[in-house]
């Protein structure tokens, strides 16, 4: 007997990212590779995840010491491993019940850690305050952002609940709206003015829903992710005093926060609303995620974000806690790895060059990339990058020729989907489609991961030249 008919129309309705289709077609070739099909290429280069273990980025040797030690207290006896990793193994696991990080931990996670994260972010917001009560350690920023969604979104009421989002945006996030029966409420950042999010924007795309869908929350992610922008302060400031007047929650996915490449500084949302003082200060209601699975540190695996609730009805809060508690215990090595992206060796510990030197080398090759993706591709007939200025991607937008666009129609396919597979195909490179991530009308990009050694970096960008240069010659 099948359930299929009991299943929610939400979930029935929740979109098939193009990305699904080019999946499929890798997991093909990688076994056509295998089986020793002759290709023009001898692997494929993956840079459709913001994951940078995937790339070739080598996890941070300090981390991963710690960890290991977690997980066999044994390497802890004698001398092979420093003394700061040996100590913070041993009061990571003073923390665990039974001291070991197989156990359970509570539902918002080991109190220890929450302290020190509470600590992290009062240190990165110039000493604002952080209350650990209103920190929930979970397993990835996604899932505490969804279950944030599941008391916004009330899938009962007479009209649905609309979240605005940027577009482009992370598609796991519309997914997430959809899924639970929301209304994803598009607002455009502005590509021209290097993707930047304008107030006017966020006026039209409220107007434009009007009698479709209640409108709840505000979601923004600062740095961005495709479009890598970095939000100025003046533009949070405009964003809160929206969400203010206009009675909206405001989602800030954070989780990019440690990569910056540009001029621009990071703000978190909670320091500017706290700096704007009363009333605003008091009354918006805020949810900031931050997550072990980005930065240089790109323990994505391990599964380990936190939320920080700013200004929340405490019967709210308790809601909130309650779907929490659904799922018992965060991942205790996710939490550990937080707790070590955010208290990092110190200088004068045992760790510290080491760090420091992983670190900066991860730092400057991204910054490096950052570059010479946005020449080569700039440099690139039919191709045009704005400026990454943080996260983990190149957004660039394809000027695609008519009779390629043509082309993909007669196949049934977004026309950047279609440019994203024959760019597989021929070259070996795995790009998402701007498509899955919502785009102005009639536009078409690409985004892929820039989080990588410089060397593949270069392959890939080599690749993707030669690709794009037939490519417009075959359909101009
Ligand atoms: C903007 C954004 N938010 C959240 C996440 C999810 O992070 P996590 O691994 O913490 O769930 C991602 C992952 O790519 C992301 O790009």
């Amino acid at each position: 007997m099948s359930v299929l008919q009991e299943i929610s129309s939400n979930v029935k309705n929740m979109k098939t990212l193009e990305y699904s289709l080019l999946a499929r077609w890798t997991k093909q070739i990688k076994e056509d590779l295998r089986q020793g099909v002759k290709k023009p290429f001898k692997e494929v280069i993956d840079v459709s995840w913001g994951d940078p273990h995937r790339g070739g980025v080598k996890p941070l040797t300090f981390v991963r010491q710690v960890l290991a030690a977690c997980l066999y207290p044994q390497l802890m006896n004698g001398e092979k491993l420093p003394v700061d990793v040996r100590q913070r193994a041993q009061k990571l696991l003073d923390g665990c019940a039974g001291w070991s990080v197989g156990s359970y931990s509570a539902t918002g996670g080991l109190p220890e850690i929450v302290q020190r994260v509470s600590e992290f972010i009062s240190r990165r917001d110039g000493g604002v305050q952080s209350n650990p009560e209103n920190i929930f350690l979970c397993c990835g920023s996604q899932w505490a952002l969804t279950r944030i969604l599941n008391v916004l979104v009330n899938a009962e009421a007479p009209y649905p609940t609309g979240v605005l989002t940027p577009a482009p945006c992370y598609s796991t996030t519309t997914l997430s709206i959809e899924g639970l029966g929301g209304v994803v409420v598009p607002y455009y950042l502005s590509e021209e003015r290097g993707w930047e999010l304008q107030v006017e924007e966020l006026h039209r795309a409220l107007e434009s829903c009007k009698g479709a869908c209640h409108p709840i929350a505000l979601y923004v992610i600062n740095p961005g992710n495709p479009a890598g922008q970095v939000q100025s302060r003046k533009s949070m400031q405009e964003v809160i005093r929206f969400a203010s007047e206009k009675r909206l929650f405001l989602l800030a996915d954070e989780v990019y926060q440690g990569c910056i490449y540009g001029e621009k500084e990071f703000v978190s949302y909670k320091r500017v609303l706290s700096e704007m003082g009363p009333p605003l200060s008091d009354t918006v209601e805020l949810a900031s995620f931050h997550s072990a699975s980005k930065g240089f540190m790109g323990e994505c695996g391990l599964r380990g974000g936190y939320v920080e609730l700013v200004n929340l009805d405490p019967a709210v809060k308790k809601y909130i806690y309650t779907l929490f508690c659904a799922d018992s215990s965060p991942p205790v090595l996710g939490q550990i790895a937080l707790d070590l992206m955010t208290n990092p060796p110190q200088p004068g510990d045992p760790s510290y060059l080491l760090y420091y030197q992983e670190t900066q080398h991860i730092r400057s090759t991204v910054v490096k990339n950052v570059k010479k993706a946005c020449e080569v591709i700039n440099s690139l007939q039919g191709f045009s990058c704005q400026a990454v200025e943080g996260g983990a991607f190149a957004f660039p937008r394809i000027h695609l020729p008519a009779k390629a666009i043509q082309k993909a129609k007669e196949a049934g396919m977004q026309p950047d989907t279609f440019y994203c597979l024959r760019l597989l195909e021929e070259a070996g490179v795995l790009a998402s489609p701007g498509s899955d991530y919502g785009q102005e009308e009639g536009t078409f990009h690409i985004r892929f991961c820039i989080l990588l050694p410089h060397d593949v970096l270069g392959e890939l960008l080599q690749r993707l030249s030669d690709f794009h240069t037939q490519f417009m010659k075959d359909f101009s």
